[in-house]
């Protein structure tokens, strides 16, 4: 048997295809180089999801401080009927940076008869194990899996894909990780990929209690520490980095300004550290910026939405308001 997309053997015999787009993994290297030579210091936060990184990710969403997935599961249980009504019935979702793919089965049991699901993620090992699950629990739809980089846009030109309306679930407040700049580029990708009646099904991050959001970010167990820390290990393993990871201390900051929560590596001494062969310092005090996480309200996301050719058909949040879903469609051309 072969893969129906790449030729080769496959050995993703329980999918529909798993087309490897490849996304360029010898870039680590590059982007450490370049992040640890500017000031401050800063490492991009797509390196976190190695396979002990994405496990680490599963923990955080357990933490009773991180309320984030929790309030998710919660609205998505609140609306099924309003989502099977919005989608119709034989909908092909797809999922970008469909990590472990759980959120995505409460999408799956609210539609009405969806015809296949596509699970998108720079993560291979990790995307072929949950798709697989997916379509063993689901056997009347068609399951796919893509390894690509989802801020190089979608390019499903080329599969064989259902032909029913097409949702994009971008769960999680992954959005809020972008920049402003990255997070509209992200968006005009997505909306790119559409076709008229297509739709994006997206979580954003409510702005709250700056101490609610630290805590989430930054847990008495430390499990959001280890995750920060993670990247430190994979640096040194593998691009023989000689970091002492115990001279760093895992921080979360709420930047009002920007609304978003920083996190941080602070080192607590000096530090002379090489890479790859290349020398660094840091200071006592010094940080290392690792990730930027976005906090919206519904309506700094709706201008977002709007700057890239999208309405906002629904929104949806928790009674707390600490979460929002959104319902978003191409605008229809003045
Ligand atoms: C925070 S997890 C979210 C998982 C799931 N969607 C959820 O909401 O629980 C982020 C996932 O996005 C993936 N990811 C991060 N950056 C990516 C990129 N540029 N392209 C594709 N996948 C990416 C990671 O590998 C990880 O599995």
């Amino acid at each position: 048997m072969h893969d129906r997309v790449s030729g080769r053997p496959s050995t993703h015999a329980a999918l529909a295809f798993y087309d490897d787009q490849q996304p360029p993994a010898g870039d680590f290297l590059a982007d450490v180089l370049d992040g640890f030579s500017r000031t401050p210091k800063q490492l991009t936060p797509v390196y976190f999801y190695d396979a002990k990184g994405s496990a680490i990710f599963d923990e955080i969403t357990a933490l009773p401080e991180y309320y984030v997935t929790r309030t998710e599961l919660g609205i998505l249980d609140q609306i099924g009927s309003e989502l099977a009504a919005l989608a119709g019935p034989g909908a092909v979702v797809i999922e970008p940076g469909s990590g472990s793919s759980v959120k995505i089965r409460k999408l799956l049991d609210a539609l009405s008869v969806p015809a296949a699901y596509v699970g998108l993620d720079i993560s291979g090992e990790h995307l072929e194990s949950a798709c697989q699950e997916i379509a063993a629990d689901y056997p009347n739809l068609q399951v796919g899996a893509i390894c690509a980089d989802f801020t190089e846009g979608l390019d499903l030109k080329h599969l064989t894909l259902e032909s029913g309306r097409r949702i994009i679930f971008f769960p999680g407040s992954t959005i809020g990780n972008f920049e402003p700049e990255g997070a509209r580029a992200l968006l005009s990708g997505f909306r790119k990929a559409m076709r008229p009646g297509d739709a994006v099904l997206i979580g954003a991050d409510r702005v709250k209690d700056a101490d609610r959001l630290v805590a989430a970010y930054d847990d008495k167990a430390g499990v959001t520490a280890r995750f920060n820390l993670n990247l430190i290990d994979r640096i040194n393993d593998e691009l023989g980095g000689t970091i002492d990871a115990s001279a760093l201390r895992h921080k979360a900051i709420w930047n009002a300004e920007k609304a978003r929560i920083e996190m941080h590596l602070i080192a607590i001494r000096d530090l002379h550290f090489t890479v790859s062969g290349h020398e660094f310092q840091l200071r006592e005090g010094e940080s290392i910026h690792t990730e930027n996480s976005h906090k919206f309200t519904p309506e700094s996301f709706t201008s977002l939405a709007k700057s890239v050719g999208f309405d906002v058909l629904q929104t949806w949040s928790d009674p707390a308001d600490l979460f929002t879903l959104h319902w978003l469609e191409p605008a229809a051309k003045a």
